[in-house]
């Protein structure tokens, strides 16, 4: 269903193949104005390869070409162009996606081989941050998007359970945390503790060791700051299950820093039997040559997160034998990968080669970073919730006799945060604004639900049956929904490649606008003999609707 290609292997076989097809693909253009055809081929490039003007090149191309879905192609100053048959177009366009239905758009690029997605990875005893929010929406929508491209997704939660912070955790629950606080709101209660203990410290510079010294028991397996690391662990893990609930998320693995506390010092060996470390200051360290060195071990022997990720990185590896991995991680880590690549590298991990950061902007509030220290931040599942509250209030003005109003408030609510966030391509700032996502019209989740919800509505009023045969008097009207609905394929394929799920959320916005044009020129069930073929556009337009907002994280209800 790609008339592009259909073009190139003409051009290909009026070629003599002479022309590689992937290049002649490349250099089919979509002509400026639409007098000009659907397609076009410029044969100026050709002219030095033939010793022939480009024009009579084009004339012999033009008359070298058939193809049943080409009403007419022309050669004009050294252009090819190629005029689509839009009625026989349409008609095939619609019968491929209505028999393939939510499986349009699949292609095959991963060969059912794994990638393993590193995302969201909060940190333990920290509130679940707008930063760790785009990284489970864009490592979420990843995981789906390479499912469709025939990959087998892994998707990890590397939860944050380790490192010093749990020294000055363990340091301020014993000064000054209250147990029944702690067990009633644990997220919150810890936060006033990491944020008191900021404070402190600031005022008392023992503070700092005193945490130091108790990250050091940890590591070192004493009982006491295990078994309170333990419980801030699970506390926290039970308030974040309740966003990934909210938003229909799940992991395959919650392997956090910790669980490679015990294979580290593999990792470690490793690099000294490969002459890899070298001692800077009392600390160990891989020099790196154009990078600055890899902190593995600290002076006071303790390890960081750069050798608790090559240990993770390596233990996946042996695990998964994945061909690619990713880390979905904010951009301000950049370096951080960049070492630890370059750290396999040396150990000749060959497989490094299948892995990628990931990275994005920041959520900016006001104009502003929005950081923990000073407990200056936006709690996530307070968010959440207020969209759906928002959603509901809608819903209840705007429908209130549908059944389902709390299941389609969470698709709403949680879709239009989550399409908030997926429509900016991921590396750019975006700024928080719940009055924004939740708007319906514009570049909104709920305006593309809304529109899909229209469709249902269309069909259900229109007693649509997908037995009845499929007519080929499609009206020109709908041609820029053809077009669209040709190019879904293609996008999950750009989206994939480039691990940028803003190309699909852009995509359905322009499909949504694209249909709602034409329900507003068609009247889509007045006229007997053509609502058959206009049922059948709408329900194409329905199930990839419903498709790329799947491919988002993003719930499509048939009503609300
Ligand atoms: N917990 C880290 C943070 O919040 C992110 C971890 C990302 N994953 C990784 N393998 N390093 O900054």
């Amino acid at each position: 269903m790609n008339f592009k290609n259909d073009f190139a292997d003409g051009l290909y076989e009026a070629l003599n193949g002479q022309l590689d097809k992937s290049r002649l693909v490349l250099m089919v253009e979509k002509p400026k104005f639409e007098y000009m055809g659907d397609l076009a081929f410029p044969c100026f490039e050709l002219a030095k390869l033939f010793r022939k003007s480009p024009h009579s090149i084009a004339i012999e191309i033009a008359d070298k070409i058939q193809s049943p879905v080409f009403e007419k192609i022309e050669a004009v100053s050294g252009y090819v162009n190629v005029f689509l048959d839009k009625k026989k177009v349409s008609s095939e366009v619609i019968k491929h996606v209505l028999s393939l239905k939510e499986n349009y758009g699949a292609i095959n690029l991963g060969n059912d081989q794994v990638i393993t997605i590193d995302f969201s990875s909060p940190n333990i005893a920290k509130p679940f941050s707008m930063g760790h929010l785009r990284s489970t929406v864009i490592g979420n929508a990843l995981a789906l998007i390479a499912e469709k491209c025939s990959y087998r997704p892994v998707r990890i939660n590397h939860l944050g359970d380790w490192g010093t912070q749990f020294g000055k955790l363990i340091v301020a629950y014993k000064k000054w945390g209250d147990e029944g606080k702690v067990i009633q709101h644990p997220i919150k209660e810890l936060l006033v503790l990491y944020v008191k203990f900021h404070e402190e410290a600031e005022k008392d510079i023992c503070l700092d060791d005193e945490a130091r010294g108790w990250f050091k028991k940890l590591e070192d397996g004493d009982k006491e700051a295990h078994s309170l690391w333990e419980w801030f662990r699970e506390e926290s893990l039970k308030e974040f299950s309740k966003i990934y609930e909210l938003m229909g998320i799940n992991f395959d693995s919650y392997h956090g820093e910790a669980f490679y506390n015990d294979k580290m010092e593999r990792v470690v060996e490793l690099l000294k039997e490969m002459n890899l470390l070298e001692e800077s200051e009392g600390a160990q360290v891989v020099p790196l040559e154009e990078l600055p060195p890899c902190l593995i071990k600290k002076r006071d022997g303790t390890t960081l997160y750069a050798t608790r990720d090559l240990a993770a990185a390596i233990y996946r590896q042996e695990t998964y034998h994945f061909v690619k991995s990713l880390y979905v991680v904010g951009n301000e880590q950049t370096l951080h990968f960049k070492q630890l690549f370059a750290v396999l590298d040396k150990m000749g991990c060959q497989w490094q080669e299948g892995m990628t950061h990931v990275p994005f902007g920041m959520m900016l509030k006001d104009g502003k970073k929005m950081s923990t220290r000073k407990g200056k931040v936006v709690l996530l599942e307070e968010v959440l919730k207020d969209a759906i509250a928002l959603a509901l209030k809608d819903i209840k003005q705007k429908n209130p006799n549908l059944v389902s109003k709390e299941e389609v408030a969470r698709q709403v609510g949680t879709g239009a945060v989550i399409f908030h966030d997926l429509k900016n391509y991921r590396l750019n700032d975006i700024e928080f604004s719940l009055e924004d996502m939740l708007r319906f019209e514009g570049e909104t989740g709920p305006y593309v639900q809304y529109t899909h919800a229209r469709t249902s509505s269309l069909l259900r009023k229109g007693q649509f049956k997908e037995t009845m045969e499929l007519s080929s008097s499609f009206d020109i009207e709908a041609w820029p929904i053809i077009t669209s609905l040709m190019a879904f394929p293609e996008v999950i394929k750009r989206a994939m490649e480039e691990y940028d799920p803003s190309q699909i959320a852009k995509y359905v916005i322009e499909l949504s606008r694209a249909f709602n044009k034409y329900y507003g020129s068609v009247r889509i069930l007045d006229d007997e003999d053509d609502k058959q073929a206009r049922l059948s556009i709408v329900y194409a337009v329905k199930i990839v609707l419903k498709e790329g907002l799947r491919l988002l994280g993003i719930g499509a209800p048939e009503e609300m």
